[in-house]
């Protein structure tokens, strides 16, 4: 039976360690403060925010709330970033996805400062980091690595594969794989025979959205599965797209959903949020 990897202790660890540090830089005069942005009240991104600001209020960041309703001109949530650029006060900015179809994503990601992006997601953040420059780096392919690293599995010379590329998770894991000297694959929708592929890895990590798709059959003996999955299964209930009750009795490690990847994004997202004061 595979270790299960706990990502809510591991989170827990973690969010302690950053707290005593925030204590520290308080007792210097440098308060941390987050800047979340929520446009529209779709109910999984209430959900993800509030997380947010409870985790912020748990390690002593100072967090700063901007419901915007649905109806907001881009203009208008361009403005605002913009001014939240320009203050002080404000170390980090955090404008929750997705926004809605009437605003351009990409508009918004690229006018938030690159000093200010605790996301990681502007083009100044993910190119330094896919050519090894200093840079905010996204909050779950972080935890993925910070997961792998606590529980001492190794990455250097192992074979990694990544099934999926978005550019939140896949390319950026994939990406910091490399930089800790793995060998990485990245497969997506049009890998031929994905399960030969999969079965090579040593670490496999799975982000493609698709309840329960990874069966044993796409499992090496021993290796470590990592599910960035958030899905519903035919019951309704959460699962990721990792068969949990399946794989885990050939994997070495695996993370579980819930508690697995999830809690591990807020962590570091607390964790590029004690970085930004040193951009200031
Ligand atoms: N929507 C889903 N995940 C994320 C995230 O990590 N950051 C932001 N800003 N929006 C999201």
């Amino acid at each position: 039976m595979a270790v299960i990897i706990d990502g809510k202790k591991v989170s827990n660890d973690i969010k302690d360690e950053l707290k005593a540090k925030i204590a520290k830089l308080k007792d210097n005069g440098t308060e941390v403060t987050l800047a979340v942005i929520q446009v529209g009240n779709d109910s999984a991104s209430t959900v993800y925010v509030g997380n947010k600001k409870k985790a912020c209020e748990y390690v002593g960041i100072r967090s700063l709330a901007y419901e915007l309703p649905n109806e907001v001109s881009e203009e208008e949530l361009l403005d605002l970033v913009r001014s939240l650029n320009d203050r002080e006060d404000v170390n980090g900015i955090l404008v929750q996805l997705p926004l809605p179809e009437h605003i351009d994503e990409n508009k918004v990601i690229n006018t938030i400062s690159p000093k200010k992006d605790v996301d990681g997601f502007h083009p100044q953040s993910t190119g330094a980091l896919s050519i090894g420059q200093p840079g905010f780096v996204s909050c779950t392919p972080a935890g993925i690595i910070e997961l792998l690293k606590r529980y001492n599995i190794e990455i250097d010379g192992k074979e990694c594969v990544v099934i999926g590329r978005s550019n939140i998770v896949g390319k950026p894991v994939a990406t910091l794989l490399l930089r800790e000297n793995g060998t990485v694959t990245i497969c997506h929708s049009h890998t031929a025979d994905l399960k030969t592929v999969a079965k090579r890895a040593d670490i496999l990590i799975v982000a493609i959205g698709k309840a329960k798709f990874i069966t044993s059959e796409y499992v090496k003996e021993g290796a470590a599965v990592i599910d960035v999955g958030m899905d519903r299964d035919e019951n309704g209930k959460l699962c990721g797209d990792v068969d949990f009750e399946d794989v885990k009795n050939v994997a070495g490690a695996i993370t579980p959903v819930p508690g697995g990847v999830g809690p591990m994004t807020i962590a570091m997202l607390m964790n590029n949020c004690v970085m930004s004061v040193m951009n200031r």
